[in-house]
Formats: structure tokens, C-alpha cells, sequence
């Protein structure tokens, strides 16, 4: 039950924010304010139009940029869609899957999760695997089972070797962009469990080297409360990640 052996990492999911010119000053300003910050790695994840010129304005800086989303065919008739080549081509080293936000307007399931996770890292690209309950369910009483099915389901036939290109955040969905953060300890119980479920599926070595990050109202009021639970190896960040300023300060949280 060791942090030190497994990678914090701090990444933003921007969302529908930021034109290129914007996400350009974005990047500089993150990188600037987080240069020498090694105690985690910063991972920016724009929106698709952005992932080029974010890449060219993070270079030679410890900021990474990622995708929000990628398509589980290689190529082909799928109007609006984008495929891992194409996000490697353009730069990106991550790619987020199964955002809450995906799965509750864009018909998002656990199977499609699965195919966009294996086809990521089939091509190479680290995969920020998104999941957690809806209120009702904590309110019912299943989180547990909810979280420990998504494990399951979104990581089915991916191999251990591949794993080591995934993190899981735990982002329970009545807290994201709500205000409403879990408390620490009701993050912990349920990275705790994800990493439970892991151990069970590859091994508890396996497990414990995976990363799993908080997300949901994560700002620099309340991140350092956060990360400081042994089974919190990060934050996956959408409101505060808009203005440097914040998000470097989460960043500044993870160096302990
Ligand atoms: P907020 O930090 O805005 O609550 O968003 C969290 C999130 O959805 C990150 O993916």
C-alpha cells in the first residue's frame, strides 16, 4: 500500500473550452507556472482543434497534451469521429475515455469504453479511463458495485502489459462541475476499491503500480486534502484547469 511506488499525475480536462489562439496562452501560462514541478506529471487534455497547436506551445516544458475522446475504428466512414493516428500524428500523448459527460449525453457504455480503450492502446496512447456513480447510486447504496462493475466491464480482455498505459479516475458524477467534492474519505474508500477490483483482475502488484485519480471539484482550495490519501494518485481536473493560476497551484498540492 505504497504512493511512492506508482506516478501522480495531474491533468486537466478542458472540455468545450478554449479556441486554438486561447488554449496557446493556456499552455504557456501552465507551463511557465509549473516549470521544475516534478513531483507529478501535468497533462493538459484539450478539445481535438487544440491538440496541435498545444502540443507545439508545450514543447521542451513538462506539460503534456491529450485528447477527450477517441474512436475505436482505425479509419473509415464515421463522420465526427477521430482515430488514435490521427491524435499521435497530431502530438497527443493521452486520451480521456469515458468521461461522465460522454457516457450521459453521448450514449457513451461500458462496451463502447472497452473498444475506444484497447484501440488507444493498441496505437500507443495512455489512456485516462474516466469512471464513478451517479447520485442516485451513491444514495442507493451501490457505489461499490457500481465502480468495481466499470472496472471490470471498461478494462475487459486488456492485458497487464497494456494496463501500465492506463489511469483510472475515479470521478463520482454528482461532483463534477457541481461544487460538490467527495470527501477526502469517501475518495479514498472508492479509489481504494477500484485498486481492490484491479488486484483481483491482474494482481496486486499490478495494482498497486496503477494510478488512480480523484476527479470532481477538484481546485487548489481542496486538492492537497486530497492527495494526501495513500490511494489518490492525482487529480483529473475540469473548472480550475481553465485558469493556470489554479491548476498550477493543484500541481504545487502534488509535490509533497
Ligand atoms: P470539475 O473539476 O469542473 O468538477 O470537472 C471534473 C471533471 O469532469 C474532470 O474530468
Amino acid at each position: 500500500m505504497k504512493k511512492d511506488v506508482r506516478k501522480v499525475v495531474i491533468a486537466g480536462n478542458w472540455k468545450m473550452n478554449m479556441t486554438p489562439s486561447e488554449a496557446v496562452k493556456a499552455v504557456k501560462e501552465t507551463a511557465a507556472l509549473t516549470a521544475g514541478k516534478n513531483g507529478c506529471d501535468v497533462v493538459l487534455c484539450v478539445p481535438f482543434v487544440d491538440i496541435a497547436v498545444a502540443v507545439e506551445a508545450a514543447k521542451g516544458t513538462n506539460v503534456k497534451i491529450g485528447a477527450q475522446n477517441v474512436h475505436f475504428e482505425a479509419k473509415g466512414a464515421f463522420t465526427g469521429e477521430i482515430s488514435a493516428s490521427m491524435l499521435l500524428e497530431a502530438g497527443a500523448e493521452y486520451v480521456i475515455i469515458g468521461h461522465s459527460e460522454r457516457r450521459q449525453y453521448f450514449g457513451e457504455t461500458d462496451e463502447t469504453v472497452n473498444k475506444r480503450t484497447k484501440a488507444a492502446l493498441a496505437a500507443g496512447l495512455k489512456v485516462i479511463l474516466c469512471l464513478g456513480e451517479v447520485l442516485e447510486e451513491r444514495q442507493a447504496g451501490i457505489t461499490a458495485e457500481i465502480v468495481s462493475m466499470q472496472t471490470k466491464l471498461d478494462l475487459a480482455d486488456i492485458s497487464a502489459e497494456d494496463l501500465k498505459n492506463v489511469i483510472i479516475a475515479y470521478e463520482p458524477v454528482w461532483a463534477i462541475g457541481t461544487g460538490l467534492t467527495a470527501t477526502p474519505d469517501q475518495a479514498e474508500e472508492v479509489c481504494a476499491i477500484i485498486r481492490n477490483v484491479v488486484c483481483g483482475l491482474y494482481g496486486c502488484e499490478a495494482a498497486e503500480g496503477l494510478t488512480i485519480q480523484y476527479g470532481g471539484s477538484m481546485n487548489e482550495g481542496n486538492a492537497a486534502e486530497l492527495l494526501s490519501k495513500v490511494n489518490v494518485d492525482g487529480g483529473l481536473i475540469g473548472g480550475a484547469s481553465l485558469v493556470p493560476e489554479k491548476f498550477a497551484k493543484i500541481v504545487d498540492a502534488a509535490q509533497a
